[in-house]
C-alpha cells in the first residue's frame, strides 16, 4: 500500500501546494500519495497563489491545477505522515488529534532537516522573494523525505 503524506498550511495556496507539488516531484507516484489541505477555509476551492505557481513554474513544477480544501479529521486517520509549517499549524491540527497515534504523525516540515529555520514564513502578505525562499526551504526539507521514503520500503518514519 503506498504511503501516504499530508502537507498543511494556513491557507492551502501558498506553502503546503508548493510541498505538495514539490515533494510529488521527487517521489514514485506508485509508492508515495502526497496531498496538501489547509486549516483555514478563506480560500476554498481556489487555485494556489497566483505567486506560488509561478516560482513553481520557474523550477520546472505544474501547481496550477490543484485547489484549496480545508483539513479533516478523516485526513488525521489516513495520512501516514502530516507535514505543517509553522508552529501554529502544528498546535491548530494537534488540538484535532483523537489518538496519540495520530499525535505523533505530526511534524514541522523543518524538523526533518538540520537547519536553524523551525518554521516555513507565511509569505503571503510579503513579495515575490518570499515564494523564493520559501520553495527554497521546502525543497531541502522533501529532498529528505523523499530519501527517506525511498529508503523505507516499509513506510516508516521517514
Ligand atoms: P498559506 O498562506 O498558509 O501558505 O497558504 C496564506 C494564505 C492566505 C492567508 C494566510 C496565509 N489568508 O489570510 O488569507
Amino acid at each position: 500500500m503506498a504511503t501516504k503524506v499530508l502537507m498543511v498550511c494556513l491557507g492551502n495556496i501558498c506553502r503546503s501546494p508548493l510541498a505538495e507539488g514539490i515533494l510529488t516531484n521527487m517521489v514514485d507516484a506508485t509508492k508515495v500519495l502526497v496531498d496538501s489541505a489547509g486549516t483555514g477555509s478563506y480560500h476554498l476551492g481556489n487555485a494556489p497563489d497566483p505567486r506560488s505557481i509561478a516560482v513553481a513554474k520557474e523550477n520546472g513544477i505544474d501547481i496550477s491545477g490543484q485547489r484549496c480544501r480545508v483539513l479533516t479529521e478523516r485526513d488525521l486517520e489516513e495520512h501516514d505522515f502530516i507535514y505543517v509549517m509553522d508552529k501554529s499549524n502544528y498546535h491548530h491540527v494537534l488540538g484535532l488529534c483523537q489518538t496519540k497515534e495520530q499525535e505523533n504523525k505530526v511534524n514541522l516540515l523543518l524538523g526533518v532537516t538540520d537547519t536553524e529555520n523551525t518554521e516555513v514564513p507565511d509569505p503571503y502578505y510579503g513579495g515575490a522573494d518570499g515564494f523564493n525562499t520559501v520553495f527554497h526551504l521546502i525543497k531541502e526539507a522533501c529532498a529528505t523525505i523523499a530519501k527517506n521514503l525511498n529508503q523505507k520500503e516499509d513506510g516508516s518514519t521517514p
